[in-house]
């Protein structure tokens, strides 16, 4: 197994308390693997993401446990954490600009991760930044090392921080909302290059989205997250399919879809989660229509129901 997270909690200090922002999130990937994390903003995708490359901001802490590729991640010095994220595990981000230096030409800051974690020369590093750019389809790979993250459009831009995250062959890239910030074409071009990427590096992946709509065709498994927990995991397919936890039929719901007649989207009533004041038990309990009155007070475990695991209280039965 390439990755297994383990009970993973994430936990900030504030000025107002602590803030839970992920509460028992296991999970697995195998290598070469797909697997989607969905859920509104707020939900704890992110932080989820940040704790297993060891990104958390400095008043967060996290617990549980994260291996890769049975290496126990938690707890790692940042100068070992370093060698992993080099070497192993990449993640990318909705604003390709939080990864690119502006003031440095393309070729030079990609030339520059491969001299520093690869002991290239300058000249094998920008033969290689230029193969890895014709790897994420740009044309003119070697006038295009020449220029700076300006001069490129959005779609660009994401396809150039895909290529940075790639210098080292990592065995795992994280996207985080790799697409929010891109229209819907360019959107579907950068989903099409992530499978071609994992079809022709290998690379194990996994898509941080709000978005369920591009999920269904990119990922094997989902985890479904709510409040900073985890509401509903397993085969994208059986969620799709059958979902069994009012949050994920309110998403799905939501998703506009050519296969069935949808008279017009419904979306799920209420407002995401304020992470400082939810309640005692399912933090969904607010905003659930199937709500029942200890929902709000117990937590319901995550346990498994026709082939994938939930974590309500009502009848998977009634849920529809
Ligand atoms: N440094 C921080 N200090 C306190 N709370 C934080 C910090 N970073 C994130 N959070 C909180 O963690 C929760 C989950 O955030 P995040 O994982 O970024 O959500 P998303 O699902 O949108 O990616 C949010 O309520 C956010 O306010
Ligand atoms: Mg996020």
């Amino acid at each position: 197994m390439l990755l297994e997270v383990d009970d993973l909690a994430v936990a900030f200090r504030t000025a107002d308390g602590t803030v839970n922002a992920v509460n028992g999130l296991s999970l697995r990937l195998e290598a070469g693997g797909t697997l989607a994390i969905v859920g509104e903003s707020g939900s704890g995708k992110s932080q989820t993401a940040f704790a297993i490359m060891g990104l958390l901001a400095r008043n967060g802490e996290a617990t549980g446990s994260v291996r890769l590729d049975g290496k126990e991640l938690l707890g790692l010095s940042p100068r070992e954490l370093n060698k992993v994220r080099a070497a192993q595990a990449a993640m990318i981000f909705q604003d390709p600009m939080t990864s690119l230096n502006p003031y440095l030409r393309v070729g030079d800051q990609m030339a520059e991760v491969l001299t520093l974690h690869k002991g290239m020369s300058r000249r094998e590093a920008m033969t290689e930044s230029a193969a890895m750019l014709d790897a994420v389809r740009i044309p003119d790979a070697a006038s295009r090392l020449r220029m700076y993250p300006h001069e490129f459009s959005g779609g660009m831009r994401q396809r150039i921080m895909i290529a940075m995250a790639l210098l080292c062959r990592p065995r795992l890239l994280i996207a985080d909302e790799p697409t929010t910030a891109l229209d819907v074409t360019v959107q579907a071009q950068i989903m099409e290059l992530l499978s071609e990427i994992r079809a022709e590096f290998g690379t194990a992946i996994v898509l941080i989205t709000h978005d369920l709509g591009i999920v269904a065709d990119t990922c094997e498994r989902t985890v479904v997250m709510y409040g900073g927990r985890v509401m509903e995991q397993g085969a994208t397919e059986t969620l799709f399919e059958r979902p069994s936890h009012p949050y994920t039929l309110g998403l799905l719901k939501a998703v506009p879809r050519l296969d069935i007649d949808q008279d017009e989207l419904e979306t799920i009533p209420g407002d995401p989660p304020d992470m400082s004041r939810l309640p005692k038990g399912c933090p969904f309990t607010p905003r659930c229509g199937f709500a029942m009155e200890r929902c709000g007070r117990i937590q319901p475990p995550l346990t498994e129901w026709s082939g994938r695991l939930r974590a309500c209280h009502a009848d998977p039965e009634v849920v529809r």
